[in-house]
């Protein structure tokens, strides 16, 4: 597994500024040519950063990416009826395909989705007739002749501009969205429901999956994830708190509580503990490029199914299996409740996902090659090469080795991001967003 090397840390805010809840990194996504990457914090904020284009004299610059935007999608809110404050944070970001020169993104809270459009602007009118260049109307006594306005040239601004507000239509906590390939639907999850959208309509939904039982106290599984397939716009997959997956059809009926396909593997007796049923929660699920596979994300491993077998997943790795002792204290600390999100890189052969400490883990499919790594300012100088870290479980621990007594388990990587066709990753760890690329001979 490659994608050592140059590597190179963006802090995303001023690093003089003192960490607060607020700047912790809660999404990332490049865009489907992988030329923006966006990250979404805890604070509301949507910061989309650009990679530097390649240019002669400066040859090694090529995959910096720099700041391009940065705004405010969501602010705090208060539900009056239910007396319940609504976070600002960014569950969620999907980018929709560029259609014109403008880019187009989605963004979500647990609550409402929103639709930005992000633009450039390097011309300003000026030479109105009825206001001045501030925009203060002018009095219509002193206007005595008819101007023609004109386009001047000035810096170039990026502005961001919500375009559609998609709310009211979740009662509980949206934890994904996905565009659909038709690119003119996607759709919207909460802990019991699904509903699609089309882009054009904000004051309507269609509730594709819904789960919640008639009594709530018979409630014993939540949706997790949902995706739609990356070519099929008819078939979407979702996950359970249970460990299953489910693929629906929304050609079979309108409403898909009857899933096509239903994938879960039976549990073994012999590892049956109290938190069987928590570590087996799926947190993530996520299409292989190709539309062949899927993905999933426990709390302990990383699943690959095949979409003709549903009886048990066609690969497993172990992401940190030196936890199965330590789960009662990561119960005690919530930990093991952490939501863990997986990434394929672009031609589906290797497979990311994090962990503790800092670390997150690569699978090669092909080789069966696992290695660990760390995202660390002292791993981020440029050219820096990543070093493979080791955790040691019991027994002599060597120098390099670190001890699973001594990972810091406020450091997870929760969310990462692969771009599409190179092997640049993007890696959120706490208020530090860490690029790491290639080697640039
Ligand atoms: C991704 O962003 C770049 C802007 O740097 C743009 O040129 C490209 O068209 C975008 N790709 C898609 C598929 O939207
Ligand atoms: C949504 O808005 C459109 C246009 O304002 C209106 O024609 C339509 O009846 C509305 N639909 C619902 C369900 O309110
Ligand atoms: C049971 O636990 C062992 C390690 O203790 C692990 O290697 C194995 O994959 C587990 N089995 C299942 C089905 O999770
Ligand atoms: C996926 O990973 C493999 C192994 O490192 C690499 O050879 C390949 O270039 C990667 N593909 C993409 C598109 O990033």
């Amino acid at each position: 597994v490659k994608c050592t090397s140059k590597s190179r840390v963006i802090p995303h805010k001023p690093p003089a500024t003192a960490l607060s809840d607020s700047d912790i990194i809660s999404t990332v996504e490049f865009n489907h040519t992988g030329e923006l990457l966006a990250t979404g914090d805890k604070g509301g904020r949507v910061v989309i950063f650009q990679r530097e284009q390649e240019s002669k004299n400066q040859p090694h610059r090529r995959g910096e990416y720099n700041v391009y935007s940065t705004f405010q999608s969501h602010e705090p809110e208060f539900d009056y009826l239910k007396s319940l404050e609504i976070e600002e944070k960014i569950n969620k970001i999907r980018w929709l395909p560029q259609q014109n020169a403008a880019y187009f993104l989605l963004s979500t809270n647990d609550k409402t989705v929103k639709l930005w459009k992000v633009s450039e602007r390097d011309k300003r009118p000026e030479g109105y007739n009825l206001k001045d260049e501030d925009g203060r109307l002018r009095d219509p006594s002193m206007i005595t002749m008819l101007r023609v306005p004109v386009l001047r040239p000035m810096d170039l601004m990026v502005e961001a501009t919500p375009r559609r507000v998609f709310a009211n239509a979740h009662t509980y906590h949206i934890n994904s969205i996905s565009v659909n390939s038709d690119y003119e639907t996607y759709m919207s999850a909460d802990d019991l429901r699904i509903n699609l959208w089309n882009f054009e309509i904000t004051n309507q939904s269609f509730n594709i999956v819904d789960i919640k039982p008639a009594n709530m106290e018979e409630l014993t599984e939540v949706i997790t994830a949902a995706e739609f397939h990356p070519h099929h716009c008819n078939t979407f997959v979702y996950s359970s708190s249970k460990g299953t997956i489910r693929l629906c059809d929304m050609r079979a009926s309108a409403l898909c509580d009857r899933h096509s396909k239903f994938f879960e593997e039976p549990e073994d007796p012999s590892n049956r503990s109290f938190f069987s049923e928590i570590i087996s929660s799926i947190s993530d699920v996520k299409f292989s490029h190709s539309g062949r596979y899927i993905m999933t994300r426990d709390y302990l491993t990383v699943k690959v199914w095949d979409l003709n077998m549903e009886n048990r997943p066609i690969e497993t790795y172990q992401v940190h299996d030196y936890l199965r002792s330590k789960l009662c204290s990561l119960y005690e600390n919530d930990c093991i409740f952490d939501k863990f999100e997986c990434v394929w890189n672009g031609s589906d052969s290797v497979i990311m996902t994090g962990s503790y400490n800092n670390f997150f883990r690569m699978f090669d499919r092909n080789t069966k090659r696992d290695v660990t790594l760390e995202a660390s300012r002292e791993n981020s100088k440029p050219r820096a090469i990543l070093k493979p870290r080791k955790v040691c479980v019991g027994g002599k621990r060597r120098k390099d080795e670190i001890s699973v007594d001594s990972l810091d388990f406020s450091k997870k990587i929760l969310h990462t991001a692969w771009h599409p066709s190179e092997n640049i990753i993007a890696v959120a760890a706490t208020n530090n967003l860490y690029i790491f690329q290639d080697k640039v001979n």
